[in-house]
């Protein structure tokens, strides 16, 4: 196995590519995996940051290779998760239209049973600047089981309990959600160009997993889900190819210890 790049108490982070070091992982010891991968959408165009014009790459990273060279990959990674959950986990995966449809197509493919589309509102989106489009102001999240006949974890109660804009504390969380884009109190150990708010990943971990349960990020950045994960009780292993997201990450994560 390969020695992690950081270490803490029920905390690994990996450096390297998630196609290799997903193998290194032991068979059928997750319980939750979130993947937030590569939208394959910095291929030139505007974007609207803080009110201004800028480019919409975001990092060689996340370039479409093109369509076949994209989907070979998302098949690739999706079946190396599928090895690594138990029977009974699931898998919890982020996009746009840009990936997402591969993405389900793959999920299917590798023998998931997709269990939940999950509609990630963004209340306080950017506005579209070219105004040729509709303002893009949801992500898509797919939520899927590995094998279609067990029982999953699913915190009914505590999502019933939750308070959702869309869906008040009492009444059966939907599946629209109301999550503000990333704050900027969460960036204040570095910068990730796609940094998930910490409300989506609580909400997530909590969904479908309990204590002690084993979360998996294959593609960590700035280890959001590693902090949500630390802060519910879980146990954490995460995987990126960028040593700098890894060192915000080790920043959030001893941030946290502090708390
Ligand atoms: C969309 S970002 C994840 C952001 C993360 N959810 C957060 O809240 O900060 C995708 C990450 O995947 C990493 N990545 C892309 N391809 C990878 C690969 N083949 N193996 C490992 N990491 C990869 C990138 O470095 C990037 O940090």
């Amino acid at each position: 196995m390969v020695e992690p790049y950081f270490k803490a108490p029920d905390f690994y982070l990996y450096h390297g590519d998630a196609l290799q070091l997903l193998d290194q992982i032991k068979p059928e010891s997750v319980t939750t995996i979130f993947a937030d991968p590569p939208y394959n959408l910095s291929n030139g165009g505007i974007s609207c940051k803080a009110g201004k014009m800028v480019s919409v790459n975001k990092a060689d990273w996340d370039k479409s290779k093109g369509f076949s060279e994209d989907f070979k990959f998302t098949l690739a990674w999706i079946r190396k998760c599928k090895k690594v959950l138990k029977p009974n986990g699931t898998i919890w995966i982020s996009g746009t239209p840009h990936n997402i449809y591969q993405v389900g197509f793959a999920l299917q493919g590798a023998g998931f049973k997709i269990l939940n589309e999950i509609i990630w509102y963004k209340p306080n989106a950017p506005p579209n600047l070219s105004c040729r489009y509709f303002a893009h102001a949801h992500e898509t999240i797919l939520w899927a089981r590995k094998d279609p006949k067990a029982k999953h974890i699913f915190n009914y109660d505590i999502m019933k309990e939750y308070d959702d804009k869309f869906t008040p504390s009492g009444k059966q969380m939907r599946s629209l959600w109301h999550i503000p884009i990333t704050p900027q109190t969460e960036k204040t150990h570095g910068k990730h160009p796609t940094q998930k708010p910490l409300e989506l990943l609580r909400r997530i971990i909590l969904a479908s997993s309990n204590e002690e349960d084993i979360i998996l990020d294959p593609f960590n950045g700035s280890g959001t889900t590693g902090v949500a994960a630390k802060m519910l009780g879980r146990k954490y292993v995460g995987i990126d190819q960028e040593k700098n997201y890894l060192e915000i990450t080790k920043k959030r994560f001893k941030s946290q210890l502090l708390v």
